[in-house]
């Protein structure tokens, strides 16, 4: 193919020597899969941990890490400058100190230093290497140029040693990848020192030990919203309720909970020191009027109908019991109908909920749920009304972000 012909987005995928380094093979997967030229540039002593034929072959990539390497090319200009992102994982300590002193002695260094489009540093290292001064000064000065700087995960690292400074699940850093390659400016440093609640996935109501009362929701998109949040700098506590198999937010404490009752505490709980509250779960509306002790048997009969108590609004609590200056965001899944289209009963949920924001999205013919993309309405107290495109669930999570920043007080 003629190489000019090729528009898909071309990443560098930079991995510097971390043991981590074997997840950027994981990640390199991700990208292509969703449609990304990736060239891998690993630092020289990257490949003591996984091997050049490795991600030339998962590339289709030649594989380089020199500055005098294809030096006909120049290569350690073009590299960079033909980059539409450059993702680096594991961004090492050794490697942030080289990138924000500005070096340039090998091919990933000199790309970075080339390189005019959004770059993504993942860092990885041990939870001393991580907090210590220098490292920090250093991710500070690479922020303040414009990098973007993930927040590490927090977690077992190698060795018998946990903390921070575990690397973010592989899924998660594609999806920040691609949020900032629709989106160069989706995650500033604006939310650094905000404490941010967020409610994701949904509940289930028991019936008895063994049965439920659930809902489709998958959690993505209050996943979402804590990633990105966290990746903005906020203190992020997600409460999750029932979800798909997704990974734990890098960055971001989770506290898990099954029924809307445990939601509703959870939720109360933390949000008494909270500056924002979303409320991404699908909470059930209904749960059963009693919960069995022991399992319902078939008799042969007439099942026993079953009784349903509604539960209360915990959005609706919130907003009475909200603290001096506190932002509440609320999200309403909705289907046109006869008295009026999506927009119409968003509207109208908004002044019923007494919430700031409202994040209308229309549902059923396989939109919202369980999908990879998201779009609706934002709907703010003030009246303004944003129209989100359909995006990756981090694209909407990002302009929701946008709306919440200018009502927080100083
Ligand atoms: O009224 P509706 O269920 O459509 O409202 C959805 C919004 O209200 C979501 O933000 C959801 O998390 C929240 N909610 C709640 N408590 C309930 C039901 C919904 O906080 N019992």
């Amino acid at each position: 193919m003629n190489p000019g012909a090729d528009r898909r987005p071309r990443v560098v995928l930079g991995v510097g020597a971390g043991i981590a380094a074997y997840k950027s093979c994981e990640v390199l997967r991700g990208l292509t899969e969703s449609g990304h030229r990736v060239r891998v540039v690993p630092t020289p002593a990257a490949l003591n941990f996984v091997g050049a034929a490795t991600f030339e072959a998962l590339s289709g990539q030649p594989v380089r890490t020199e500055v005098f390497d294809d030096v006909p090319d120049v290569a350690h200009v073009r590299i960079g400058q033909t980059a539409d992102l450059v993702l680096v994982t594991p961004a090492t300590a050794d490697l942030l100190a080289r990138a924000a002193a500005g070096r340039a002695d090998d091919l990933l260094t000199a790309t970075l230093l080339t390189a005019r489009c959004p770059v993504l540093m993942v860092p990885a290292m041990h939870t001393e290497m991580w907090e210590h001064p220098a490292t920090q000064a250093n991710v500070a000065t690479l922020r303040e140029r414009g990098t973007v700087v993930a927040e590490p995960a927090s977690g077992r690292l190698t060795g018998p040693d946990t903390g921070k400074g575990r690397l973010p699940d592989p899924a998660e850093i594609v999806e920040l990848a691609r949020l900032l390659l629709v989106r160069a400016t989706a995650l500033p440093r604006d939310l650094a020192s905000r404490r941010v609640v967020v409610s994701a996935g949904g509940t289930r109501e028991p019936v008895d030990p063994v049965r439920f009362l659930g809902n489709r929701s998958s959690g993505r998109q209050g996943y979402a919203l804590a990633r990105v949040a966290a990746h903005r700098g906020a203190d992020v506590t997600l409460v999750a309720a029932h979800t798909a198999d997704l990974a734990d937010p890098a960055g971001a404490r989770v506290v898990r909970v099954e029924s809307a009752e445990e939601l509703r505490k959870a939720v109360h709980a933390e949000a008494a020191s909270a500056d924002v509250v979303v409320m991404a779960a699908a909470v059930a509306d209904f749960r059963p009027a009693e919960q069995a002790m022991s399992k319902i048997k078939k008799t042969g009969g007439e099942p026993t109908p079953l009784r349903l108590a509604a539960n209360p609004d915990i959005l609706a609590e919130l907003v009475a019991a909200r603290r001096d200056g506190q932002v509440l965001v609320g999200f309403a899944a909705e289907t046109g109908d006869a008295s009026g289209d999506v927009l119409h009963h968003g509207r109208a949920k908004l002044v019923h909920k007494g919430c700031d924001l409202l994040v209308v999205n229309a549902v059923g013919d396989g939109r919202a749920f369980g999908t990879e993309d998201n779009a609706g309405w934002l709907l703010a107290a003030n009246g303004s009304e944003t129209e989100l495109p359909r995006g990756p669930k981090a694209l909407l999570a990002s302009a929701v972000w946008d709306a919440v920043t200018p009502l927080l007080g100083s």
